[in-house]
């Protein structure tokens, strides 16, 4: 598309949300399901197109630190820290906020997940609106996060106004989530920047129990799941004989059996993280009984990478939707 054409499909883009449309927005991290955050009626058609539960908080999406005062009511100095260092990019900040906020964002709760996005086509469509946008990822509930706009239903395509194209997401996995609420900044949601650069520079933080939702019910359950049945082994012995599987590996040395299809990404994680949703939407399509992943070491990127990929591991799937 040219640079001209895309301007005149942002400045649509922002009329759709100034009307209390959705959109569909690339960021680096994946593709987001934006709206107006100060409207409660456009908040509340991403909730009804995503099917997401009322009580799992939206992300407010921002162009700048000026726009922090009208969603926020205090910025800790841990907070401005991180934010010189990472924004924009792939981090969100779980704040105190402001009582004018929609309470349907926060559902309900007194703090507000922000995040000043990277991604240009992000940031020139949030500077041209110029109002917070609240942005899940453009997914149905508990299905795979898209990196692609291939990737996202038809339905979520059919019921925003405008989809913004930017491409394949160069991060792939989410935004980590960190909430300053409690005195101890706590890591709610491993994610695009590494828990080891945030401790580096904020000292240590708390990694609360995977069993406790802390007002944050994403970062527990079923997710990011191919509908597919998926398993994380950690050797080739825990492969079955037979069978319609596939096998994805980081290294070209990992048996693979008798996998009827195999997939090697590369084993560096920022290669993994950018591929991982895209290898696991190809495979489902492909008819399969199982998909086998290798594990990986839970350090760096990996945890973000590992998080994502058990969560898709849990069995029981509670939504579905018809494609059309
Ligand atoms: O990379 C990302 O963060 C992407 C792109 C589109 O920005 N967005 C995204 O949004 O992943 P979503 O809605 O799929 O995940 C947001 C996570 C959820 O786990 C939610 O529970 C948590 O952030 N969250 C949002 N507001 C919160 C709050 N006030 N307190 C605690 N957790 C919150
Ligand atoms: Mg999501």
């Amino acid at each position: 598309m040219s640079s001209r054409d895309l301007a005149t499909l942002i400045n649509k883009a922002v009329e759709t949300i100034k009307n209390d449309g959705l959109v569909i927005m690339p960021t680096e991290t994946v593709y987001g399901l934006a709206a107006n955050a100060l409207s409660s009626s456009a908040v509340a058609k991403i909730f009804a197109a995503k099917q997401r539960p009322a009580n799992n908080p939206l992300i407010v999406h921002l162009h700048s630190l000026d726009q922090l005062n009208c969603v926020v009511s205090e910025f800790p100095p841990l907070a401005l820290k991180l934010a010189e260092k990472f924004w924009p990019g792939p981090i969100t900040m779980v704040l105190p906020r402001k009582s004018t906020l929609p309470d349907i964002v926060t559902a309900g709760q007194p703090s507000v997940a922000v995040r000043i996005p990277s991604h240009p086509v992000a940031l020139e469509f949030l500077r041209k609106c110029n109002l917070p946008l609240a942005a899940p990822s453009a997914n149905i509930s508990e299905s795979i996060s898209p990196t692609r706009i291939s990737h996202i239903h038809p339905r979520l395509k059919a019921l925003a106004g405008i989809v913004l194209d930017g491409g394949f997401c160069q991060i792939g996995v989410e935004s980590t989530v960190l909430s300053f609420i409690n005195e101890q900044p706590a890591i709610l949601r491993h994610g695009g920047i590494e828990i080891e650069k945030i401790e580096q520079l904020i000292g240590q933080c708390s990694i609360p129990s995977s069993t406790d939702s802390l007002g944050s019910p994403g970062r527990i359950g079923r997710h990011y799941a191919p509908s597919t049945p998926l398993t994380i082994i950690s050797n080739p012995d825990e492969l079955p004989t037979s069978g319609n599987f596939a096998v994805v590996r980081f290294s070209p040395k990992s048996p693979i059996g008798n996998a009827v299809c195999v997939v090697t990404l590369s084993a560096m994680f920022e290669d993994i993280a950018r591929e991982i949703f895209d290898t696991l939407f190809n495979l489902d399509k492909m008819g399969l009984d199982k998909i086998f992943v290798y594990s990986i070491p839970k350090t760096g990127l990996g945890m973000a990478i590992m998080d994502r990929l058990s969560r898709a591991s849990i069995k029981h799937k509670t939504t579905t939707i018809p494609e059309k």
